[in-house]
């Protein structure tokens, strides 16, 4: 797949498709008025004859003649007033879906001179051609690895995107669009490939594949013994079941100055979760392969930084282990004692995902960092709290969660923050360890988060809970890339610093 900016005028591309915008309410921007100028008002017509709605994502499929362009898509864009982000990337998925079973191998997008609602710097071109170049990459997914027979060829080639002119500012803007959707298209491989493949010494292959690819990022990978070693007995305690053994991943990407603190990413990894011997019932088990999700979303925020560069510092930590239940599984009422040092009684081991953070959480206090997001597939309850839309979003620090929450709000992949009051702390209190894993059923997201933080004192750090966000259930079942582009803006965002 070829992606290019093009500031020449669509007058002379000559490309099979040529994709244009049209409102629903507002001006038409200059380059559909171009295209219908060129078309003798053809679009001007069928809008005034209603085959041309402008709704938000509708398409019309025009073959033309006589022009430098076989067929033009048109593409409803809604009211000028109303286009959030959000609305743009409605009106660009489609544009896109309807490309990509399409005739057409070259296609010309003039989509880039519709304005969007927001302040200056989230309504800019730049901010524009990143969406673009996200929602391209994000749409053109397909995971047929298994399949044996594939889906048939794209006869899609190359994307031509319009742009006012090809200066750097907007080449980057369009670069790391198009990273960060390949960031997610990683994330989603992973999250989609199968639990018999994907075992936390594979996920630790992936690391080391990462850190051959890209000079930029270095690997280490920890093994039980060395984990043992460290004390890290409630990540241990986890994969004490499978024969699997766990594997603790480090991953570092230095584009900053040596003096800069890192940003520390810590990823859930688990690679399947049956819930050990508190096992989970079977329907839809299989969705647990996800659970690796959090860790899959670091996993492209790094692809994102080993292709962009930005001068920052960044470390990820994952905790990878495969929870199951045989004869030297952890059992209910089992007391372990944390690398911390705290000691925990295990009343659930389906609340696996806060015990191998638990341990990670500890561990990344060596880098000295800046701030600390970790990311997880870590509550059920979350789902209920706030449905498949917006990440749940908890934190020590409220500017650290404001960044969060903009960041999310800028890349149109949204967080939301739930409160980490103390007076829920005590459901974890435990009759025999310094506390219990699980804190009961009332506010089940924020006793899981409650349990993190009491590893999480000594830096700023926030939890995304995206147990709901990971992953699409039903007839679309697979991995969302989320949030890679909330990170991927957070992370940004502090090259500055
Ligand atoms: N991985 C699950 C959380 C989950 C459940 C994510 C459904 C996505 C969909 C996690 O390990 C888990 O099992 N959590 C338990 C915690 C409970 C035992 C306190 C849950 O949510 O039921
Ligand atoms: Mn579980
Ligand atoms: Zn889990």
């Amino acid at each position: 797949m070829n992606f290019t900016l093009s500031s020449k005028p669509l007058a002379n591309t000559k490309a099979d498709c040529l994709v244009v915008a049209v409102p629903q309410k507002g001006d038409w921007p200059a380059s559909s008025q171009d295209a219908d100028s060129a078309l003798g008002g053809l679009l001007g017509r069928l809008f005034k004859a209603g085959d041309l709605s402008g709704k938000i994502g509708s398409t019309l499929l025009l073959p033309v003649t006589d022009q430098p362009w076989d067929r033009v898509l048109v593409v409803g864009t809604g009211a000028d007033k109303d286009r959030s982000a959000s609305q743009y990337r409605k009106a660009l998925t489609s544009a896109v879906g309807q490309l990509k079973t399409g005739p057409a191998k070259h296609v010309l997008m003039a989509l880039t001179d519709t304005p969007i609602t927001g302040n200056e710097r989230d309504s800019s071109e730049a901010a524009r051609l990143s969406l673009i170049g996200r929602t391209l990459e994000d749409q053109l997914y397909a995971f047929d690895h298994y399949k044996s027979e594939k889906a048939p060829a794209r006869k899609l080639s190359k994307v031509t995107v319009a742009a006012s002119a090809t200066v750097k500012l907007l080449k980057d803007a369009f670069n790391l669009g198009l990273a960060t959707g390949r960031g997610m298209n990683f994330t989603r491989d992973l999250g989609n490939t199968p639990p018999n493949i994907c075992h936390p010494t594979w996920l630790a292959g992936q690391a080391e594949q990462l850190a051959r690819d890209y000079d930029v990022i270095k690997t280490e990978i920890l093994d039980e013994k060395q984990m043992k070693k460290l004390g890290m007995n409630t990540l241990l305690a986890v994969s004490a079941g499978s024969s699997q053994p766990a594997r603790l991943i480090i991953m570092e990407y230095r584009g900053g100055k040596a003096k800069d603190k890192p940003h520390v990413l810590v990823g859930k990894g688990i690679t399947f979760d049956t819930g050990g011997i508190s096992l989970k019932p079977g329907e839809a088990m299989d969705e647990m392969k996800y659970d690796m999700g959090g860790s899959a979303a670091v996993f492209g925020a790094m692809k994102v930084l080993a292709e962009t560069k930005p001068e920052i510092n960044v470390v990820a930590v994952v905790a990878a282990a495969e929870n199951m239940p045989d004869g030297a599984a952890t059992r209910p009422g089992d007391i372990v004692t944390s690398m911390s040092g705290q000691t925990v009684e295990i009343l659930n081991t389906d609340a696996e995902g806060r015990l191998v953070l638990s341990d990670a959480l500890t561990y990344v206090k060596r880098f000295d960092p800046a701030t600390v997001v970790d990311l997880a597939t870590l509550t059920g309850a979350c789902i209920i709290a706030l449905g498949n839309h917006a990440t749940g979003l908890f934190s020590n620090d409220d500017a650290l969660a404001d960044q969060l929450l903009a960041a999310g709000e800028r890349a149109g992949d949204r967080a939301w923050r739930l409160p980490l009051w103390d007076e829920y702390q005590s459901q974890l209190d435990s009759n025999f360890a310094d506390m219990q894993n699980i804190g009961g059923r009332p506010a089940g997201s924020i006793t899981a988060a409650c349990f993190l933080s009491r590893f999480t004192r000594d830096y700023r750090w926030a939890h995304l809970d995206i147990a709901g966000t990971a992953w699409h259930s039903g007839k679309a079942k697979g991995s969302s890339g989320r949030p890679v582009p909330l990170l991927v803006d957070y992370l940004m965002s502090h090259v500055e610093d």
